[in-house]
């Protein structure tokens, strides 16, 4: 059985007051759901620390939206993998399709997914097709060329170990518009088809497929009832205590 994950990207909001707050309240709320859900927050990297404090010792997981594809070195403003490891984050995401618009390649991508994975670090790979992809009909064509680009480095292992797949379609992030359940399902089954091709099918049926793009406390339930659909990547709405708790107990 695949445990759900919810996972919230605070993408470049809040401050460092309002971050220990927010995640104090949701590490209440966790607490309360016991252990049936997973849950994670993506602060911005200023803040790593100071959600870490407020969640210590709870069973909600640090991540970071971000990682360096390369070691530590003379790379200014670059965060490697072992600083987020050593602030204690479980993931980063990468290939995020706000960074991807601001010129990140499949490459780029590639290069941080496989240093994560080689460090120890998990990950949270996007893929989501364009608007306009969509509309000429190759949506599947892009999140096949994603994923096979991103994960051309893993092994079955580090695939079954470190990898989180979120599918974000670009036109639902931050729009108010949100794939249908069925449409989202029917990508996430393609997605975990190419997965099978990669890894086999034992470690495509063990990696979780997270959707993401206008996730909120109205669409969650439908979004999370389905079988193929393993949790939730949340934007908006995770900066919100009680709506992100809404989204969690869906
Ligand atoms: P919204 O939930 O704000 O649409 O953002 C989704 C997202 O990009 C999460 O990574």
């Amino acid at each position: 059985m695949r445990k759900k994950l919810i996972a919230g990207n605070w993408k470049m909001n809040l401050t460092r007051e309002t971050s220990a707050s927010l995640a104090g309240e949701v590490r209440r709320f966790a607490l309360e759901r016991k252990a049936d859900r997973e849950v994670l927050l993506a602060p911005p990297f200023p803040y790593l620390e100071a959600v870490r404090a407020a969640i210590e010792g709870s069973l909600v997981l640090l991540g970071a939206q971000d990682v360096s594809p390369h070691a530590p070195g003379a790379y200014t403003g670059e965060v490697s993998a072992e600083m987020l490891l050593d602030l204690g984050c479980a993931r980063a995401i990468v290939g995020h399709s706000e960074r991807r618009e601001s010129g990140e390649t499949d490459a780029i991508v590639r290069g941080k997914a496989k240093r994560a994975a080689d460090l120890g670090l998990g990950i949270i790979l996007c893929v989501g097709e364009r608007e306009e992809e969509r509309l000429r009909g190759e949506e599947k064509r892009v999140v096949e060329r994603q994923l096979r680009e991103a994960l051309s480095g893993f092994s079955g292992r580090d695939a079954e170990e470190k990898l989180v797949v979120a599918y974000e379609p670009v036109w639902a992030i931050g729009t108010g518009r949100t794939a249908t359940a069925r449409d989202a399902e029917e990508m996430h089954r393609f997605a975990r088809g190419v997965l099978a091709e990669l890894f086999g099918e034992g470690a495509a049926h063990s990696i979780r497929i997270l959707y993401g793009g206008s996730v909120k406390p109205s669409n969650a339930a439908e979004l999370l009832a389905k079988d193929e659909i393993d949790g939730a990547l949340v934007g908006g709405a995770s900066l919100d205590a009680a709506s992100f708790a809404e989204i969690i107990s869906s």
